[in-house]
């Protein structure tokens, strides 16, 4: 029996991650409805750009947390963008640089939350990524979707 191995072209990217405040309760409508939003045009955009990654919303819907990826330049532009957003405040980043391969290469921007329909359910009392997810977790990726749950939860503030 021949052992095929499936061999991915791994990209390299940028990467920025950073975390912010939610104001979308603050903001006319229901926060699911604000989020939707967020994400029906960061989809399309990020489509366009060759841009993909995740956003987390966390804590009672308070903190977002997000990853980005393509090439540096075009996300320093949409994050110079997104930093004025109205919808969130306190944007900080958490890191920045570049990674040898996308994380989230098949998504224009993945919803991992609690409630509602995301990409990725988080389960909250077992502090980790259900297995029941529609997509099977790598490692890789759940380590990164681990940092953000924490960032949002405010651990690991020392960055
Ligand atoms: C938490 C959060 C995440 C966002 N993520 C993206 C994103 O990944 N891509 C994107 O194009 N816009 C994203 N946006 C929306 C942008 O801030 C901006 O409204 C949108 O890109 C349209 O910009 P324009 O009105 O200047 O065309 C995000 C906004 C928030 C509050």
């Amino acid at each position: 029996m021949s052992a095929t191995v499936a061999v991915q072209k791994a990209e390299p990217c940028y990467r920025l991650i950073y975390r912010s405040r939610s104001l979308l309760s603050e903001q006319p409508g229901d926060v699911d409805a604000g989020l939707s939003e967020i994400l029906r045009v960061a989809r399309s955009n990020n489509r366009k750009q060759n841009i993909t990654g995740a956003l987390m919303m966390y804590e009672h819907k308070d903190w977002f947390a997000q990853v980005l990826e393509g090439t540096e330049t075009e996300i320093n532009t949409l994050f110079e963008r997104i930093k004025k957003d109205p919808r969130h405040k306190s944007v900080e980043v958490v890191e920045t640089g570049d990674a040898p391969a996308r994380l989230f290469g098949k998504w224009a921007m993945a919803l991992i939350a609690e409630h509602g329909q995301p990409d990725a359910p988080l389960v909250a009392t077992a502090g980790g990524i259900s297995e029941a997810a529609p997509w099977q977790v790598t490692e890789d990726q759940e380590n990164v979707l681990t940092r953000l749950r924490d960032i949002t939860r405010g651990y690991g503030r020392s960055y």
